[in-house]
């Protein structure tokens, strides 16, 4: 696929099928639809993004709209970056970092003032956005994860700085609250 666009937009209770399938293919222990839910209707501080192509790109070949999401909790003066995921077929067109970034943009409007976030030690690709977009790491949890038991990376941006370098090299990312990026 080629000079698609898509866009980051708050998700709605409608788009859970998608964000679960996305959810299922994307990792090993998926969260479940309930776990979603709760996430997307009943934590106070959850926040939920997805990327989503244009109408008019969706409806050919009818490929689902939802390409990515990104769970993220703002609790006081700390933004934690709960779960991403891009559709494999759409991944490095910068969908996570336009994702991430604009969790970020949010968390600094109110008022974060640093990011976290634990990552697989062997999710290379995760890791590597995180630290192209500032986050350092800063300890390690050893066998945090199961189904396979790994140990958790734990990264943190601190203090909590939007660089904008990366979106001006994929040219796009506008303020707001809904942003377009043209996909490379
Ligand atoms: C991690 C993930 C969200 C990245 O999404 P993406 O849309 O492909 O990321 P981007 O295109 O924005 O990549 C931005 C940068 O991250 C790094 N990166 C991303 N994927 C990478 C890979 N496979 N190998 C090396 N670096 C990678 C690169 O620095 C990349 O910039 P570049 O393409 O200019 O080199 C995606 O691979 C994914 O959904 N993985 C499965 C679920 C997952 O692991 N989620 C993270 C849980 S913590």
């Amino acid at each position: 696929m080629t000079h698609s666009e898509f866009q980051i937009v708050p998700a709605t209770p409608d788009m859970l099928p998608d964000i679960l399938a996305l959810e299922e293919a994307c990792f090993s222990s998926p969260w479940t639809r309930k776990m979603l839910e709760a996430e997307l209707t009943n934590n106070q501080f959850a926040h939920f993004l997805v990327a989503r192509r244009q109408e008019e790109s969706a409806t050919q070949g009818r490929q689902p709209r939802i390409i990515g999401y990104h769970c993220f909790w703002i609790v006081f003066e700390e933004l934690r970056l709960m779960n991403l995921a891009v559709q494999e077929s759409m991944r490095r067109r910068g969908v996570g970092v336009a994702l991430v970034t604009e969790a970020l943009r949010l968390g600094s409007e109110q008022a974060a003032t640093r990011a976290v976030l634990e990552v697989r030690i062997s999710n290379d690709s995760a890791r590597s956005l995180y630290a192209r977009l500032g986050f350092v790491q800063i300890s390690q949890r050893l066998r945090y994860y199961t189904n396979p038991i790994e140990d958790a990376v734990l990264m943190e941006m601190s203090p909590l700085v939007l660089s904008d370098s990366l979106q001006r090299d994929r040219g796009a990312v506008s303020g707001g609250g809904s942003a377009s990026t043209n996909l490379l």
